[in-house]
């Protein structure tokens, strides 16, 4: 048996690598892949599976397919006391490139957390397809994106990206939940070299694909962190808002903060000078437990905020728009970020709570040509779709097409309030007087003291809260101070709701 168990572990030794590899990464700035595995998991959790994989060729490869494992670690280990799953990339082997074994590895990995119902990590660090290895390599990566397709919605699938992650490899990424990268890593479709041939454009990894350009402009990447240990801690903390599978409620926190404690400060927090601006975020953390917030997409598309927080211990998603930034309205960018983040709160019963100040969408040529129509009613679909509760505050403003396309009662909300000082119209009185009683001002004898007149009246006749209150629209007026302990009322009132739409094979979100 000694003899047995002495090769067992000779194997063993070669597939848990070297020194060498541990300094190549760390030269880098970079942590080996069972550093991250260490770093994810609690401590002494981890079960490797598929240690002695080894790659099908050994040609080209000069003796190196004796490596046990072909580059990428994967097992099952707990996060905060729950089962999830990982895939590592090992840079150190062959670059950390995809092989078929390697692809096998992963697929295998991501069939047993969707059978087991557990979430599925991805960490990625690898110089994408492997080159010896051809079509075999290209053949993983389809049987790894069709994994992703038929994980979806179904077990959360983050994917994290500590390296390099190009090529069609950026495609496992896109179709997962959330993507989170370092500042030291980088996505493209196409590298520099490609761009500099055919464009003749020079660019730096960074410029073209680098961690800080995805959280900022293509909105690809949904957190962003100075280095591995940092990043892994928020892939640790988003794991605590999420439940392990869409069977399951997401995990309650027993809360430390009174659910009866009045927020006096909101009245304080939002101007009631409707053009001041002010940062939603001071509302957020007034309302839920402990004033903590964990937003998502913080870089991108700054005018919507989005994220998790909880209320009460209930994990609730927030939506919410940003006065501070384009002043709330909503664009392209804010309709894709708000839909996708309703859609992911929806499949894993994220009771989901909007809170509305929005002046409308954002006017002009750009915007139209880029398609705010179909982008835009991604978000009407989304809030539509979502059968968890659905709560709502307006704290200012509510105009025109941006009040129906956020959580309103037409889209099934669930219990909507508004503050005293709310603005619920078609639009701003200024334009509305413009708009109706252009000839009336024009002919009056004091054209100015009219149309003062006329605006006055439809502020007080229509700019309100009252008129929606009045049809049933909203279903109260609170007042600010109030906010915290009444969205936790309708959430516990709501987190029993049971909602079914008509069957059907699945639903065509606008693209
Ligand atoms: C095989 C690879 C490899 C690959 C790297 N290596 N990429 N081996 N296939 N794709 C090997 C190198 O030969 C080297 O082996 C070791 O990994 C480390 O690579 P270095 O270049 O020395 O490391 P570094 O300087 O850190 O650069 C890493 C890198 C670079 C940026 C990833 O290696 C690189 O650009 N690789 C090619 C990337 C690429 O074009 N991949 C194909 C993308 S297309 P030794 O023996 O020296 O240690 C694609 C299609 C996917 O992926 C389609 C999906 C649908």
């Amino acid at each position: 048996m000694e003899t047995y168990i002495k090769k067992l572990h000779d194997r063993r030794a070669i597939a848990a690598g070297g020194d060498k590899e541990v300094d190549a990464q760390h030269k880098k700035g970079r942590l080996t892949a069972r550093e991250r595995i260490d770093l994810l998991f609690d401590p002494g959790t981890f079960n490797e599976i598929d240690t002695l994989v080894m790659p099908r060729y050994d040609k080209y490869m000069d003796g190196r397919a004796s490596r046990y494992g072909d580059g990428v670690i994967t097992g099952f280990g707990q996060v905060h006391g729950r089962r999830v799953f990982v895939a590592s990339q090992n840079a150190a082997v062959m670059g950390g490139s995809l092989g078929e074994m390697h692809a096998n590895k992963i697929v295998k990995a991501m069939n047993m957390a969707l059978k087991y119902g557990c979430p599925f990590i991805a960490l990625n660090d690898s110089g994408g397809a492997r080159i010896q290895e051809g079509v075999d390599s290209l053949g993983g990566y389809s049987r790894i994106f069709d994994a992703n397709c038929e994980s979806s919605g179904v077990i959360p699938q983050l994917s994290v990206i500590l390296g390099p992650c190009a090529g069609g490899a950026v495609y496992s990424p896109a179709l997962t939940d959330f993507v989170f990268m370092t500042e030291n890593s980088y996505m493209f479709i196409t590298g520099p070299e490609v761009v500099r041939a055919v464009m003749q454009e020079a660019v730096s990894f960074e410029e073209l694909g680098g961690g800080l350009i995805h959280s900022k402009e293509s909105g690809v990447s949904h957190f962003l962190s100075k280095d591995d240990a940092e990043c892994l801690g928020k892939v640790r903390e988003l794991l605590s808002y999420l439940p392990s599978n869409n069977m399951d409620d997401p995990p309650y926190l027993p809360p430390l903060d009174d659910p009866h404690r009045l927020c006096p400060e909101l009245e304080e927090i939002v101007p009631s000078d409707p053009s001041k601006p002010y940062d939603v975020r001071g509302v957020i953390a007034s309302v839920v437990d402990d004033g903590r917030f964990f937003e998502v997409h913080e870089l991108w598309a700054e005018n919507m905020v989005v994220g998790y927080a909880r209320l009460n211990g209930h994990v609730v998603g927030i939506v919410a728009n940003q006065p501070m930034v384009l002043a709330g309205t909503i664009d392209i960018k804010a309709s894709v970020k708000a839909a996708h983040f309703i859609r992911i709160c929806d499949a894993y019963n994220v009771p989901i709570v909007t809170l509305q100040d929005v002046p409308g969408f954002l006017p002009g040529t750009h915007q139209e040509y880029g398609g705010i129509i179909r982008n835009g009613a991604r978000m009407i679909y989304a809030y539509s779709e979502a059968t968890v509760p659905k709560l709502m505050i307006i704290t200012r403003k509510s105009y025109g097409g941006a009040m129906c396309v956020m959580s309103s009662k037409g889209l099934r909300g669930d219990l909507l309030y508004a503050w005293p000082n709310a603005e619920i119209a078609v639009m701003g009185a200024e334009g509305a007087v413009n708009i109706l009683f252009k000839k009336q001002v024009q002919q009056a004898e004091d054209p100015e003291a009219a149309r003062k007149t006329l605006v006055d009246d439809y502020e007080e006749n229509f700019n309100n809260p009252y008129v929606a209150a009045a049809r049933g629209l909203i279903d109260d007026v609170i007042e600010p101070r109030m906010s915290r302990r009444v969205l936790i009322e309708a959430l516990e009132l709501t987190l029993s709701k049971r909602e079914r739409h008509v069957p059907k094979k699945h639903g065509i979100s606008p693209a």
